[in-house]
């Protein structure tokens, strides 16, 4: 009998790349060797109108302050400076449309955009520090708008355009936004869909605090305007003048918010600042991806909904003067071939993406991308979720012609900018590990109480936490700073570190491995949704008395969204019709990401002697596993119960 040949534990970088990387070993030594200059000179990839005194000011922690008293426009420093420095006819984007339209902007492009985006906002009466809500699909106005926010220190919400009326209106509420930024409407799967109708819907009932509503034609589509409120961006925008002076903020001055599920069902706000924040960047950007401006053809195929789009598509890239790719739709609209299509056309040579679409490739099958000349890519890279080794090592294989370094980034919306990843051209990768955190970076896997796990032969499991502050970290969440202390500093607080919800093991190499989420936080294609959040929508239909959801694992999704209801009394509703009309509710209430994949109605719910339910016990259930320590329960024969309804 013969075994299956074994597959290599770690993939070494070539020496040739290794010659060429930008990162080289003597990086992790700078920064170890003194952490506050190392950052001071990854600040100085940017321009700054003036310097700062402080590199750190933690005095007033956990509220960082990064490059204290330094001035700087974002903006200036993603466009400006590159036209400035004689690079305005480079292609900033090559925007490809779901339809197939594609259009080529160059910096010189991007600027006079920008500029006149910036005029008009002025001409609305907004003013630094003012909000404005983004509501749009991919498409180049989107990230010109997020530029021309900038550029005037107005502070972006961007609001995936997947998020339903009532989830942008929750949305543009906290922020008090006063402008919303949208299109007539969007492309889904070739079938143009209305975009507008759902910000008329979430500004339908009086109270909130947007004063104008700015429409992008992307799809033809018929657009009631409200008078007054509502103006097309090619009667406004298109108008004005094509230069604009940028003024400097202060290295703190708000950039964005990012709303982002918690344990608990109202999103919070995650704010993030400038200097700090683009630095690190800028200078991730450049590092991890072994980004070459004037070489590489860059594409990160997020939405800029996601902190990965804010991070990876707009303030990187674009901070680095990066040539890339920016898609509209689907993977597969109008077939299979699409991305493989793009890097081929493209030549795009960083592809940066996430496991839960490796492992819809995998599933189509290699035939596509082997009927594309993929040459061009040198360094793939994953994010949102772990990325179990199989698809990493399909990924390298098919994608990666077998020799292309894999970058596996671990961040959060909260760390603003990537964390922990191995370095191309340093780092040995090993399939699932995002193994190191960069230099300039501390993280640490601690036990309840914060002692570090202790490196043994087998494998040392707990918390993942961030011991250092670090320039992109968050600087609080939007109007509830008490939320913030708690969620991220109460656990950890006598230590004063950063604790990221995160479970994690580190291995006896001392490499990092994160295993996903220990809160109610459900990670569904690498979208983080909690389960509060969708047992309210559910609770929220008359037929429903209580519910209780869990994350199960998914081979495609990473996790699916399973749900227990227990229903009420009267309702005479039941069966498949019930469960499509609260898989359509959730849908309908939060977005169509974060519609279940079951719903089982159940005749009780397994609950603490204090009430809680056991959730633990219900994901066990979810994905068959025999059940866990039941001891705590008061009727542990509930789950005779629950396996009925359930068909086991
Ligand atoms: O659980 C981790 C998982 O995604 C969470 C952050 O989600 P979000 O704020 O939406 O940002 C996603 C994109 C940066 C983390 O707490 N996660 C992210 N990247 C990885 C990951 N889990 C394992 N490996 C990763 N590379």
């Amino acid at each position: 009998m013969t075994s299956a040949p074994e597959l290599p534990t770690t993939y070494a970088p070539t020496a040739e790349f290794a010659a060429a990387a930008n990162a080289g070993p003597e990086l992790a030594e700078r920064a170890r060797a003194d952490r506050l200059a190392f950052w001071a000179e990854q600040a100085e990839r940017l321009h700054w109108d003036r310097k700062w005194t402080d590199v750190l000011d933690w005095s007033n922690a956990p509220v960082a302050r990064w490059f204290t008293d330094g001035r700087l426009n974002v903006a200036y420093n993603c466009v400006d400076r590159h036209v400035r420095e004689g690079r305005g006819d480079k292609v900033a984007i090559h925007f490809v449309g779901e339809p197939g339209d594609t259009r080529d902007l160059t910096y010189a492009d991007l600027l006079a955009e920008i500029s006149r985006a910036a005029h008009h906002f002025q001409s609305l009466g907004l003013v630094p520090g003012d909000r404005v809500a983004v509501y749009m699909p991919m498409i180049p106005e989107a990230i010109i708008t997020m530029l021309a926010c900038a550029r005037l220190g107005l502070t972006h919400s961007v609001v995936f355009a997947g998020f339903s009326p009532a989830a942008l209106r929750s949305r543009v509420d906290d922020a008090e936004a006063r402008l919303v930024v949208t299109t007539d409407g969007q492309f889904r799967r070739g079938t143009p869909a209305g975009l507008k109708p759902a910000v008329d819907e979430a500004l339908s009932a009086p109270g909130h605090t947007v004063e104008n509503v700015l429409v992008v034609r992307r799809t033809g589509q018929d657009t009631p305007m409200t008078a007054g409120r509502d103006h097309w961006w090619h009667d406004t925008v298109e108008r004005q003048p094509a230069e604009h002076t940028p003024e400097s903020f202060d290295s703190e001055h708000p950039l964005f918010i990012l709303y982002t599920s918690g344990t608990t069902g109202k999103p919070k706000g995650i704010l993030h600042t400038s200097g700090g924040y683009l630095t690190q960047a800028a200078y991730t950007h450049h590092h991890v991806f072994d980004h070459k401006a004037g070489q590489d053809v860059y594409w990160c195929t997020a939405d800029i909904g996601w902190v990965t789009g804010h991070t990876y598509i707009v303030y990187g890239p674009l901070a680095n003067g990066a040539t890339q790719v920016v898609y509209e739709g689907t993977p597969n609209s109008p077939d299979e071939h699409r991305h493989f299509d793009i890097i081929d056309r493209y030549g795009v040579s960083i592809y940066y993406t996430a496991p839960t679409l490796i492992r819809t490739f995998m599933k189509w099958g290699r035939q596509i991308p082997d009927a594309h000349d993929l040459s061009s890519l040198r360094v793939l890279g994953s994010v949102g979720e772990p990325i179990n080794p199989e698809a990493w090592r399909w990924y390298r294989e098919v994608i990666g012609h077998g020799d292309t370094p894999i970058v596996d980034t671990w961040w959060q919306t909260e760390t603003g900018a990537i964390m922990i990843s191995p370095l191309p051209g340093v780092t040995a990768a090993k399939p699932g590990a995002a193994q190191t955190p960069l230099p300039g970076i501390s993280a640490q896997v601690v036990d309840e109480e914060g002692n570090p796990v202790v490196l043994g032969e087998t494998e040392a499991n707990g918390y993942l936490v961030l011991d250092q502050p670090w320039p992109s970290m968050l600087r609080g969440i939007w109007g509830d700073m008490e939320r913030y202390q708690t969620t991220y500093w109460d656990r950890y607080a006598k230590q004063g570190w950063y604790f990221a919800g995160d479970g994690a093991r580190l291995d006896p190499d001392g490499d990092l491995w994160v295993l996903g989420r220990v809160d109610d936080v459900m990670n569904v294609s690498g979208h983080r949704i909690s389960t509060a959040e969708v047992e309210s929508a559910l609770v929220g239909h008359t037929g429903v008395a209580e519910a209780a959801v869990v994350g199960a694992s998914d081979d495609t999704t990473g996790q699916g969204i399973v749900a227990f209801v227990i229903l009420t009394a009267t309702t005479e509703n039941t069966g498949d019709t019930l469960v499509n009309e609260l898989k359509a509710e959730v849908s309908r209430e939060i977005s169509p990401i974060a519609r279940p994949r079951e719903i089982h109605v159940v005749p009780e719910l397994p609950k603490t002697r204090s009430g809680k339910i056991m959730r633990r016990l219900l994901r066990d259930v979810a994905e068959g596993r025999e059940l866990g320590d039941t001891s705590t329960l008061v009727d542990p024969a509930v789950f005779t119960a629950i396996a009925e309804a359930k068909g086991d």
